[in-house]
């Protein structure tokens, strides 16, 4: 493997390359394997099937801390240990803030989608004043999301409530009613699940933008923007939308086979990293069954996981195509009773957190990154 230096150029030497100029190593074009930056925060081992947070497994922190517990564990070391110790109630003030974000948002044409709403809402926030960026961005965008969705259906946004935790006032600021414990549990459970996830493509994306000095709030806003893509954050839509299609467990071989033929991706399978189960699937999975033990949905999406790893380990068995965790993202979310157009607006919420800690990560010891192309047009000279 190609050892890259942290500025993505080549640490290799080349002894046609003149003095002071970096040699170009040509990285695979999706560039796995690919080191381009030291880490504190989390740890994706694809071998093991292993996810660390601060050095935390997983498991040991969704289903037990809170959301801004969680963050506080992801922060620490890059925040003031006083704004820790009170996250939750900066956390509430941020989202009484970002309120000030609510008239770009409104003066939107109908029609935009709940997530470009949201993210016009987060150019909108004001990001000068005594919260630390990180806290009124991470702490805003329950309300971003909120009020974009009401907005979204034609209804106004509600105030927030600074007595809640940012998971409880989210379910509250969408439906105007008070969440059931177990829906907020759910709620945290998978908010906490997608804090972090190493170098993934929208984290990367959002330490690009810090490198260059833009401030947190672009770096998030890029990162957004990278995580919408169905290969990432917008999968788990999709997933329901074929858990839907498929009308009974009993007829998930033959559906899955058939969109296999057709040469289709099965969304919530398959992973960069991970070459053995997600353990994200497994919290979330254990996160449904607490929600409701007997959820025939439970049910129907265990069919369809063994059916679907089945049949795509006959399809491609050298590449272990597993589940991946927007596939129990979307049994669960579904389950807490959450519309599909909230799904990526929800990983982001979860995420946002993660992005800060990298875009802050970066700038504190990283340089400019800013790789090379190998031009293969032509030269008119
Ligand atoms: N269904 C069917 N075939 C698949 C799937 C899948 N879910 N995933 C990969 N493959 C196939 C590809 O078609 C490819 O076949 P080919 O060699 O004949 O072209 C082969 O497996 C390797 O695929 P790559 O695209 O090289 O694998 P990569 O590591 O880039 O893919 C990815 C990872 C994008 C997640 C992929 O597995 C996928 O598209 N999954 C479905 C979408 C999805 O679930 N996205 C959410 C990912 S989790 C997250 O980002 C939060």
């Amino acid at each position: 493997m190609t050892i890259q230096t942290p500025g993505l150029r080549s640490a290799s030497t080349d002894a046609d390359t003149p003095a002071g100029v970096t040699p170009v190593t040509p990285a695979a074009p999706g560039l796995e394997g690919i080191a381009v930056a030291e880490t504190v925060l989390s740890h994706v081992d694809g071998v093991n099937g292993r996810l660390l947070l601060r050095g935390h497994e997983l498991r040991d922190v969704a289903g037990t801390l809170s959301f801004e517990a969680a963050t506080v564990l992801l922060w620490a070391g890059f925040l003031p240990k006083a704004d820790l110790a009170r996250l939750t109630d900066l956390f509430a003030a941020a989202r009484e803030r970002a309120s000030a974000a609510l008239p770009a948002m409104c003066a939107a044409p109908t029609g935009l989608g709940v997530y470009e709403r949201m993210r016009l809402g987060l150019a909108a926030l004001p990001l000068a004043g005594d919260l630390h960026p990180a806290i009124a961005i991470a702490g805003a965008q329950p309300l971003l999301l909120a009020a974009a969705a009401r907005l979204a259906d034609g209804k106004a946004p509600l105030p927030a409530d600074p007595s809640l935790g940012s998971a409880a006032d989210l379910l509250r600021m969408l439906r105007g009613t008070p969440a059931r414990p177990e829906e907020i549990a759910a709620l945290e459970r998978y908010l906490v699940t997608v804090l972090d996830h190493g170098l993934n493509a929208s984290t990367f994306a959002a330490r690009v933008i810090a490198s260059t000095g833009a401030d947190l709030g672009d770096a998030v806003l890029g990162a957004m923007a990278a995580l919408k893509g169905p290969l990432h954050g917008g999968a788990p839509g999709p997933v329901l939308d074929m858990i839907d299609a498929i009308e009974s467990p009993e007829a998930a071989e033959a559906w899955i086979a058939d969109e296999l033929a057709a040469g289709r991706r099965l969304m919530g399978f398959g992973h960069r990293v991970y070459r053995t189960r997600d353990p994200r699937a497994d919290v979330l999975k254990e996160g449904l069954a607490l929600l409701s033990p007997d959820l025939p949905a439970l049910r129907k999406a265990e069919a369809i996981e063994t059916a679907a790893q089945r049949l795509l380990a006959r399809h491609k068995p050298d590449r272990k195509l597993r589940t991946n965790v927007e596939f129990y993202t979307a049994v669960l979310l579904d389950a807490i009773g959450l519309d599909r157009r909230l799904f990526t607006p929800l990983f982001a919420v979860g995420r946002t957190p993660g992005w800060c800690a990298h875009a802050l990560e970066q700038q504190a010891g990283g340089r400019l990154l800013r790789p090379a192309a190998i031009y293969v047009g032509p030269d008119a000279g």
